[in-house]
C-alpha cells in the first residue's frame, strides 16, 4: 500500500493508492467459473446480480484495504455473497426471499470454490439485521455495510433513470400539445 499527500483547500491529507490489479486477480476466480457468470443472467435491485456482486467486491476491497483488514477474504466473501439464483426461490415471499438467499449463497460458494470460515460467516450473515445473527468479524461487518450502501445506490440510479424517462416523455407530450395548439 502506498501513501502519498495531497493538497485540498489548503489541507494536507493521506490518500491510499490501491494496487487495483490485485482486485483483477482475486476477480479471476470468478470469471472463469461458467456457474457464477450465469448470475448476469439474473436481475438484482435493477440490474445484474453480476453487476451487483461485482460492484460490492470492488466497494468491499477498497474499503477492507484501507483499513488493513483480510482484504481477500473480504473481497471473496462480496463476489460470493449473493451467489443464488431466482428459480432457487420460487414461490416465496420478498422477506424470505431475503432472510433465506445468504443460505443459497453458501452452499453455492461450497460447491464451486474454496471457501474458508471467515468467508462463509461473511456470506451467510451479510443481509444482518434482517438475519438474526450478526457478522462475527470485520471483513463480513464491511461486507454487510457496503452491500446494503451499494443497494441503496442501486435503487436511487433506477429511480432516477425511470424518473429521466418519464420526464422526456412529459415534455414530448407537452411539446405535441404546444405545436397542435398554436
Ligand atoms: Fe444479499
Ligand atoms: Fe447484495
Amino acid at each position: 500500500m502506498i501513501k502519498n499527500e495531497i493538497i485540498t483547500h489548503g489541507v494536507k491529507s493521506p490518500v491510499i493508492i490501491i494496487d487495483e490489479y490485485e482486485f483483477e486477480d482475486i476477480a479471476a476466480e470468478f470469471i472463469n467459473c461458467e456457474q457464477y457468470m450465469d448470475l448476469a443472467s439474473e436481475t438484482h435491485h435493477g440490474i445484474t446480480r453480476l453487476k451487483h456482486s461485482f460492484k460490492v467486491a470492488k466497494a468491499t476491497y477498497r474499503v477492507a484495504k484501507s483499513f488493513g483488514l483480510d482484504y481477500k477474504s473480504a473481497t471473496r466473501a462480496a463476489f460470493l455473497h449473493d451467489f443464488f439464483f431466482n428459480d432457487e426461490l420460487d414461490n416465496q415471499s420478498e422477506l424470505s426471499k431475503a432472510k433465506f438467499h445468504p443460505q443459497l449463497a453458501l452452499q453455492n460458494s461450497k460447491k464451486y470454490f474454496n471457501i474458508n470460515d471467515k468467508e462463509a460467516d461473511a456470506i451467510l450473515n451479510h443481509m444482518y439485521p434482517l438475519t438474526k445473527d450478526k457478522p462475527n468479524t470485520f471483513e463480513g461487518m464491511t461486507l454487510c455495510l457496503v452491500d446494503k450502501g451499494v443497494a441503496v445506490t442501486d435503487r436511487l440510479s433506477l429511480v432516477y433513470s425511470q424518473t429521466k424517462t418519464y420526464t422526456k416523455k412529459i415534455n414530448f407530450l407537452l411539446l405535441l400539445f404546444l405545436i397542435t395548439n398554436r
